[in-house]
């Protein structure tokens, strides 16, 4: 099987998710515990990690990706059955210089985030249009339905999104206030009772970048700090 072919119609922006996705694919190696995002980008990569014809074992954040992932014959676990991922690898909605990124575009940046903690290697794929000069609102939120509107009223600037709730039942919603300070923000954002979890994600969870631009794909590396060796892991 090979990569799908790109429609003939398709945009700047689609050519450009598709070839951070395909890059990422190839980061993945056979054996691998494998952590998959959510939304438009990572439907680029599902397809270009199973035509690769790996023996892999993955874990997905959302519904729509695990059912995606095992039409195309990749085999999705629970979470708590891979314990230690190998690598994940998630699209963003946004990355700043530092390496902030701002995710939950699709709502599902609390699994999203679990699994990027859970993962040795957290690989994020973006197209070009992604990369800010500074993070801006919204930042997507999780809350818990009992006392929502509450939650929001004591933050400030934040309202509940028209989306379907997380599949666990919880509500999402989206901080409207600034970001200038993004590790502040998170702070704030994770401390608030009610708040499950944040689309803040800090550069310390980060390994690598891949950013698809007009002059193909940019791969940058960041330390992420629990960087225990693939090996090491693999048996726990
Ligand atoms: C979903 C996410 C997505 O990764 C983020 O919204 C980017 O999506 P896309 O690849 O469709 O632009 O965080 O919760």
């Amino acid at each position: 099987m090979g990569f799908p072919r790109a429609p003939a119609q398709e945009s700047l922006s689609e050519s450009q998710k598709r070839a951070a996705a395909v890059a990422a694919a190839a980061l993945v190696s056979d054996g691998d515990r494998v952590g998959l995002g959510t939304g438009s980008t990572v439907a680029y990569l599902l397809p270009a990690l199973a035509s690769r014809g790996l023996s892999l074992r993955c874990a997905a954040t959302s519904p729509a990706t695990e059912h995606a992932a095992r039409a195309l014959g990749l085999q999705v676990e629970d979470l708590d059955a891979l314990g230690r991922l190998d690598i994940a690898i998630d699209g963003a909605d946004q990355i700043d210089p530092h390496g902030w990124l701002v995710k939950g575009g699709g709502g599902a940046h609390t699994r999203e985030k679990i699994v990027a903690a859970a993962a040795v290697r957290f690989v994020v794929i973006v197209s070009a249009e992604k990369v800010v000069g500074a993070l801006r609102p919204p930042v997507p939120l999780e809350v818990l339905r009992f006392g929502a509107h509450t939650t929001l009223a004591l933050l400030g600037e934040a309202m509940l999104r028209d989306a379907p709730p997380s599949p666990e039942g919880n509500l999402i919603a989206d901080y409207l206030g600034p970001v200038d300070d993004p590790r502040t923000l998170a702070a704030r954002l994770s401390s608030a009772p009610g708040v499950l979890d944040h689309g803040l994600f800090a550069p310390e969870l980060i390994s690598d970048i891949l950013i698809a631009g007009a002059s193909g794909v940019e791969h940058r590396t960041l330390n992420k700090k629990d960087h225990r060796t693939r090996e090491a892991t693999r048996d726990e």
